[in-house]
């Protein structure tokens, strides 16, 4: 074998042999292969898409318990879905998977697909999911990449161009290490090595099982690496409004747009100036970030006895809490 070759062998054996003594487990991890229930790993990998594995532990313990199998998803109503994400954010992913539970029952009589092909036909699966979909649920021998991975990397080789200009390289260097024999426990832990030692910040290169093979262990610029050229997110300025009744019961709407938030309810908003000039300025507001935006939203007051928007209804503060809200609309009531 090319010296080459026999570093990528000892750089997955050594990660491997970590990973066993060291790396995390996981409600929805089992180690030494393939995880037997495809349901865990199919419904933890959406959580994970956007989340971190901290964040993630106690609402997929949650949605467990509510939706055992996928069947139990499947038949659940879209209320009902929202209900246990609530809190989560990006509830674009609870609907994709309200709806791929639905298509692997409906379609596949509730066996999961097991191919690149027909796993991406679901819905909500990029390039990432499926991948680390196939690698964790049937060990099919699939590279997982996430920033974690692409951090290792770089700092691995000492790659030192912006991020977005050698993706390409990273892959093939990325597959190039995978164990392809191993393909569950190599993913899991190439990400737990990003999460536990080789973090963006003081990284614990001396506990690093890769330590002999990397290239940027003693550089100065190790922190900085990966490099990124910073994507500025748009800020934009809205208002949000907490209009009142008679009763002191709160306007409520449900979401029924298209989009990030859609099916959710809220008080009613504005991602740009106001919507009525004669409510009273708190001089609150909140603010929160989501992919690509930064929204502060000013809070007002304000008297109706009349629901003022369509699909709007009224709701006493007791009952506000068996609405589905999002994490905004959380920030709004914690801040007012
Ligand atoms: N991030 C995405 N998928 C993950 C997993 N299965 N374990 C830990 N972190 C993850």
């Amino acid at each position: 074998m090319r010296k080459s070759m026999v570093d990528k062998h000892k750089i997955s054996q050594k990660l491997l042999a970590w990973y066993k003594e060291d790396g995390r487990e996981l409600p929805w991890r089992v180690k030494g292969g393939a995880h037997p229930n495809p349901y865990v790993i199919l419904v933890s990998e959406f959580m994970l898409q956007q989340t971190t594995v901290k964040t993630v532990i106690p609402y997929f313990k949650r949605f467990m318990e509510r939706f055992p199998t996928i069947e139990d998803l499947a038949k659940a109503s879209e209320e009902e879905v929202y209900a246990m994400w609530q809190g989560l954010g990006y509830y674009t992913r609870a609907r994709s998977l309200h709806t791929t539970a639905k298509i692997i029952v409906k379609e596949y009589g509730g066996n999961f697909p097991k191919t690149r092909e027909d796993v991406l036909k679901l819905k909500g699966i990029g390039s990432y999911t499926v991948a680390s979909f196939l690698a964790l649920a049937y060990n099919q021998p699939e590279t997982v990449i996430d920033g974690n991975v692409m951090r290792i990397i770089c700092r691995l080789y000492h790659l030192t161009e912006p991020l977005d200009s050698i993706k390409e390289e990273i892959r093939a260097k990325a597959e190039a290490l995978t164990d392809i024999n191993h393909a569950a426990d190599y993913a899991s832990a190439i990400m737990d090595l990003g999460a536990m030692i080789c973090t963006p910040k003081n990284p614990q290169c001396l506990l690093c099982p890769l330590k002999d093979f990397c290239q940027s262990k003693d550089k100065k610029d190790l922190e900085q690496i990966p490099i990124r050229t910073k994507l500025s997110k748009k800020e934009k300025k809205g208002s949000v409004y907490l209009i009142q009744n008679e009763q002191g019961a709160y306007l409520l709407r449900k979401r029924t747009e298209k989009g990030l938030l859609s099916g959710l309810y809220e008080f009613p908003w504005k991602d740009e100036g106001i919507i009525w000039d004669k409510a009273e300025d708190t001089q609150k507001s909140v603010t929160h970030v989501f992919t690509h935006i930064k929204l502060t939203l000013e809070i007002y007051k304000m008297r109706s006895n009349t629901p003022l928007l369509p699909d709007s209804f009224f709701v006493s503060k007791e009952e506000l809490s068996k609405y589905p809200l999002s994490t905004l609309m959380k920030k709004v009531i914690n801040e007012a």
